[in-house]
């Protein structure tokens, strides 16, 4: 039976960081599913539609098990609904485990059939958040290195 992961998250935008969390999904799960949430409440850089194109340009060519999706409502649901056996979560450092823990949990009382994997993000990329990501693009620093090549043509592309 083919192994299906959900690797869920808001990808506004994607960093090297989430990039090195599905290469590591992809060596132990046939098929990943990159789902991005779509959240009403937030005002963010980038579209859904946008957000897709991205993640389609720069995980396609590398990752032919990703398939990027959308979901709303409640992750547990949208992980019966693909029948998938896990969700992905990279943690960075104790303040991620601590932000992580309680979805964990509260993931798991909804939903006991659907595992949570916490893959430890590389070192190179501890620090690298999307926020972090969008506050020096913002003030005018350099993100070269911690994005996709696309993401860094696209910020350019939006502020010019
Ligand atoms: O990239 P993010 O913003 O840290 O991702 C957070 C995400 C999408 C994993 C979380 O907000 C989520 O699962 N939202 C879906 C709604 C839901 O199921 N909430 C209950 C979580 S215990």
């Amino acid at each position: 039976m083919a192994r299906r992961a959900i690797y869920p998250g808001t990808f506004d935008p994607l960093t090297n960081g989430h990039v090195d969390i599905i290469a590591r999904a992809c060596q132990l799960f046939d098929q990943v599913i990159v789902a991005i949430l779509i959240n009403q409440g937030k005002q963010p850089m980038f579209s859904v539609e946008e957000r897709i194109e991205i993640l389609n340009a720069a995980l396609g060519p590398r990752f032919p098990q990703v398939v990027i999706e959308t979901f709303e409502g409640l992750l547990v649901d949208y992980a019966d609904q693909k029948q998938a056996h896990a969700i992905i979560r990279g943690v960075r450092s104790i303040k991620d485990y601590e932000y992580e823990l309680p979805m964990v949990l509260m993931n798991r009382r909804l939903n006991p059939r659907v595992e949570t994997v916490l893959f430890v993000a590389a070192e190179e990329n501890s620090y690298v958040s999307s926020s972090l990501i969008k506050e020096v693009f913002n003030l005018g620093g350099s993100i070269e290195g911690l994005v996709p090549e696309i993401v860094l043509k696209r910020m350019k592309e939006k502020s010019s």
